[in-house]
């Protein structure tokens, strides 16, 4: 559906899973941005932006599985973001511990399969079998599957997937000519996962930041002015709104009426 009066029409009801009138995207991917400015907002330390940007990720799961969508994919840790103070670090890998520590549980009861993107090798031995945990014991959920990028960055997953094929020609068991995108595709983190087909980012800053650059070559960009902390159901029903009015070509030419 891409009629955009029909769209505002249904941005104004709850979304409903299943519903005719509002097809659910796929795969929505989430730039959770924003917990340090809205902690200093209102005079408390970043790790409480944290804290209450883990609230609005259960209930941000909560509600995507509600309406039907298959994949969420969180940028939870970046490649980059090891360059912050030691003491910011060490509160978000306490949140994340935390997190796998009291939600896998429910995670897992709600059928939700998680899987994990981005460089494990250079992780600490703790962080790296939490990671392995939380897949292994939801592996064979078919519920939604949340994709936690952690220790990620784009520019790096695309290095390491045509490493991967860099090895393979060099071994003699590819041929340099049969590199195509869809080899390409194949080496990354989470090759069976669809592309997203929408990119949320809260906070109003308007960019990627080295986040799915290879997967996101069609995806819509939406970017909502809240911080992540203040992100909900409603905030996910309104982004999810705005991807409907957009309409997507792929590269092609919009259907065209008449001559
Ligand atoms: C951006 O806010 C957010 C992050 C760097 C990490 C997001 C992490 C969480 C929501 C909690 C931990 C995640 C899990 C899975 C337990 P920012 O600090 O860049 O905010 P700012 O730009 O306003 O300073």
């Amino acid at each position: 559906m891409s009629n955009a009066a029909s769209s505002t029409e249904a941005a104004n009801e709850p979304l409903q899973a299943g519903s005719d009138s509002f097809a659910i995207p796929r795969h929505v991917a989430i730039i959770m941005d924003g917990n340090g400015r809205w902690a200093a907002a209102r005079g408390l330390p970043r790790v409480e932006g944290h804290r209450r940007g883990v609230e609005a990720l259960r209930k941000t799961v909560r509600a995507a599985a509600d309406l039907g969508i298959s994949y969420v994919t969180i940028f939870s840790f970046s490649s980059e973001n090891w360059t912050r103070p030691a003491s910011e670090i060490k509160d978000l890998l306490g949140l994340l511990r935390r997190f796998v520590r009291n939600d896998l549980a429910d995670l897992h009861k709600s059928n939700v399969r998680v899987r994990i993107i981005g460089e494990r090798d250079d992780l600490d031995r703790d962080i790296r079998l939490m990671l392995e945990e939380a897949e292994d014991l939801t592996r064979n959920n078919d519920g939604l599957t949340l994709v936690v990028a952690f220790n990620y960055g784009a520019r790096q997953e695309i290095a390491r997937a045509a490493r991967r094929l860099a090895y393979e020609v060099a071994a003699g068991r590819l041929a340099a000519d049969a590199v195509t995108p869809e080899l390409l595709t194949r080496q990354l983190d989470a090759s069976d996962v669809p592309d997203p087909d929408v990119i949320i980012r809260t906070s109003g800053e308007q960019r990627l930041s080295n986040f799915l650059l290879w997967q996101a070559a069609y995806s819509e960009l939406v970017f909502v002015p809240i911080n992540w902390p203040d992100f909900d159901r409603s905030a996910l029903e309104a982004a999810i709104a705005e991807y409907h009015r957009r309409e997507r070509r792929f590269g092609g030419l919009i259907a065209q009426t008449g001559s």
